[in-house]
């Protein structure tokens, strides 16, 4: 999963590259590099490390070129160095290429290249499909990229340029995300959105097997069997401001304090059942397939599967479907048992997760009708699915998902709700006391951000514990997975999120005072168990941090601190609790001189297995 971005136009390249790659440095960072047609020649500069790195290297040689491409890498194939760094050239250096993908028949392929005398510098994956490039090269790089592509397995989007027609950049797509930017006597390439936005905010999305060849005067589209494509560009509504950071020290801080208002435009209106009949009408799959569905199957990964577990708890309480949330990249691979009868339901923010998009093919081809709940307009798991939800969070920058995450749990139990009233198995009233509590949500989301200074105080507190366990029951045992998952990727610190009913089941021999127990309170039936499963922990030396209303005595009085949230239906409460979580993962993380919004090892959208 890497970033790409390309330019023509009359400016040098390098003073929209070197931005562009900014900010497509959620995409992957572990190193970066550009090439440019510039005096006949292709020059390129790669390096290992951060894009600071490559833009230091480039502060002492200015390159001129008005052609190039720009890349920001996230290894999969071939460690993070300079050799590895895309672009990558061929034996001749007559072609620079960019690639994000994966290309699975690359060992293959090699050993024929190299039998034919191919030299390659390089161990990624990437380098087959210059070398590919230039033996069919024949005067024409977009013929010659077609053959190359045809020859290889995988996923890519790749852009290339070729000294021999120095006015172009020639580009392609196949289960990674391309979009092309139309401006006057300039284009734009790019993997996102937020990379082009300052120039232009005419967009044409590149569809899956299309290629683009750009030069200064337009764009052509093509299939990639060769047939024209003509589509009308969509016009981008972001503003700048919107992907960027706003004020705040961190895009992970900025998004937490976004809530409110996405989780707003994610109810996009008023919250009563004849809209949601009109919300849930306009999302493409038919509402008679809706009305007849015997059985709920959700596919997601990480925090977008914790939402997943959420709606499996809204859906069966109040639409009385089974309902299983799968793993994607378990269910990929397994032997799901779908038909027309079985709803699939892929939660993703980016829309671009290789497994959720595999999951999401799995379920078209068994006959299963597919709702998308996703952030990213255009992207690939809604164009792959029957029907979509956007979510409408606005741009997630912020590696650790949080805004994405409380929207998707909004859509979940909006849909929870709407197969309850189809069905008939929810009665109007309930239906009105879960569509009010949904519609309180920014302002019960408010109070909740309110008690920051609180959660900063707790996290000074326990910053010292060896170990965490989020604990939770019910609807908010995906809570206490999300918060471990929270502190775990931004912080750095073990924790795990477990049911509070098991704890006795075998960890609670791990309880001493090195560890701190997280308890996310639930409303109803298991309040008093939670209360119970504390005792037992403090009992036996563990530290307890409660998340409960600020009202709740009995959690005062069982915890060592309690993160204040406000009171809500318990259907919501998801919601609200998650974000002392979200705070205390990025406390935690900024004491510890983390690189909150860049965590190590991660990327923002993982688009390979
Ligand atoms: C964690 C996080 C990831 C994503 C997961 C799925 O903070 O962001 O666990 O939730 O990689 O990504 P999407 O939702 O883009 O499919």
């Amino acid at each position: 999963m890497c970033g790409i971005i390309g330019y023509v136009g009359p400016r040098p390249a390098i003073e929209v590259i070197l931005p562009g790659l900014r900010r497509l440095e959620y995409r992957g960072y572990d190193s970066a590099g550009v090439a440019v047609l510039e005096g006949g020649e292709l020059q390129y500069d790669r390096a290992p490390g951060r894009l600071s790195v490559l833009e230091g290297l480039l502060a002492g040689r200015p390159r001129e070129g008005t052609v190039g491409v720009g890349h920001t890498r996230w290894a999969t194939h071939g460690e993070p160095t300079e050799a590895n760094a895309h672009p990558h050239l061929d034996c001749t250096g007559r072609f620079a290429l960019v690639h994000n993908g994966i290309i699975e028949n690359h060992a293959v392929l090699k050993d024929r290249l190299v039998r034919e005398g191919h030299r390659f510098g390089s161990y990624t994956d990437t380098e087959v499909i210059v070398h590919l490039v230039e033996s069919s090269y024949r005067g024409d790089l977009e013929a010659a990229l077609r053959a190359a592509l045809d020859e290889v397995e995988g996923s890519f989007a790749v852009a290339v340029l070729c000294r021999d027609e120095p006015d172009r950049i020639v580009a392609a797509r196949r289960n990674s995300p391309l979009i092309v930017g139309l401006g006057d006597g300039a284009q734009y390439l790019a993997s996102d959105v937020p990379a082009i936005l300052p120039y232009t905010r005419k967009v044409l999305y590149l569809e899956e097997e299309e290629m683009a060849t750009l030069t200064r005067e337009g764009v052509a589209l093509r299939r990639l069997d060769g047939t024209a494509v003509h589509r009308t560009p969509t016009t981008v509504d972001w503003d700048m401001e919107a992907a960027e950071k706003g004020g705040y020290p961190h895009f992970m801080l900025k998004e937490i304090h976004e809530q409110p208002e996405a989780v707003r435009a994610t109810i996009g209106g008023k919250t009563d059942r004849s809209r949601l009949r009109r919300l849930f009408g306009g999302l493409g799959i038919e509402a008679e397939t809706l009305q007849h569905v015997e059985r709920v199957v959700v596919v997601a990964c990480g925090t977008a599967w914790h939402a997943g577990l959420v709606g499996k708890c809204a859906i069966e309480d109040l639409a009385g479907i089974p309902t299983q949330c799968e793993i994607a990249s378990e269910f990929r691979y397994g032997a799901p048992v779908l038909g027309r009868d079985t709803l699939v339901v892929a939660v993703t923010q980016s829309g671009e997760t290789a497994d959720t998009l595999a999951g999401v093919r799995r379920a078209r081809e068994a006959g299963a009708p597919v709702l998308a709940v996703c952030n990213v307009l255009g992207s690939s798991v809604p164009r792959a699915s029957e029907g979509v939800f956007y979510t409408h969070a606005g741009p997630e920058i912020g590696v650790a998902s949080t805004k994405a995450y409380t929207t998707q749990l909004v859509a979940m139990t909006l849909l929870a709700t709407y197969l309850g009233l189809q069905r008939g198995t929810l009665d109007r009233q309930r239906a009105g006391r879960v569509l009010r509590a949904v519609g309180g949500l920014p302002g019960a989301l408010r109070e909740a951000l309110a008690a920051d200074a609180m959660v900063q105080e707790c996290a000074r507190r326990f910053q010292d514990s060896r170990t965490f366990f989020y604990i939770g029951r019910r609807y908010n045992l995906p809570t206490a997975f999300e918060g471990a998952l929270k502190i775990k990727e931004i912080a750095y610190l073990h924790a795990e999120g477990y049911g509070a009913g098991e704890m006795k089941h075998g960890p609670i021999a791990l309880v001493d005072p090195g560890l701190t127990a997280v308890a996310v309170f639930s409303e109803g039936a298991t309040h008093d168990k939670m209360r119970s499963n504390v005792e037992e922990i403090r009992a036996r030396g563990g530290r307890v941090v409660a998340v409960a209303p600020a009202d709740d005595a009995e959690a005062a009085r069982v915890a060592d601190f309690v993160l204040p949230v406000p009171r809500v239906d318990e259907v919501v409460s998801p919601v609200v609790n998650v974000v002392p979580l979200q705070l205390l993962a990025y406390h935690m993380a900024v004491l510890g001189g983390r690189d909150v919004d860049r965590p190590r090892n991660l990327a923002k959208s993982v688009t390979v297995e």
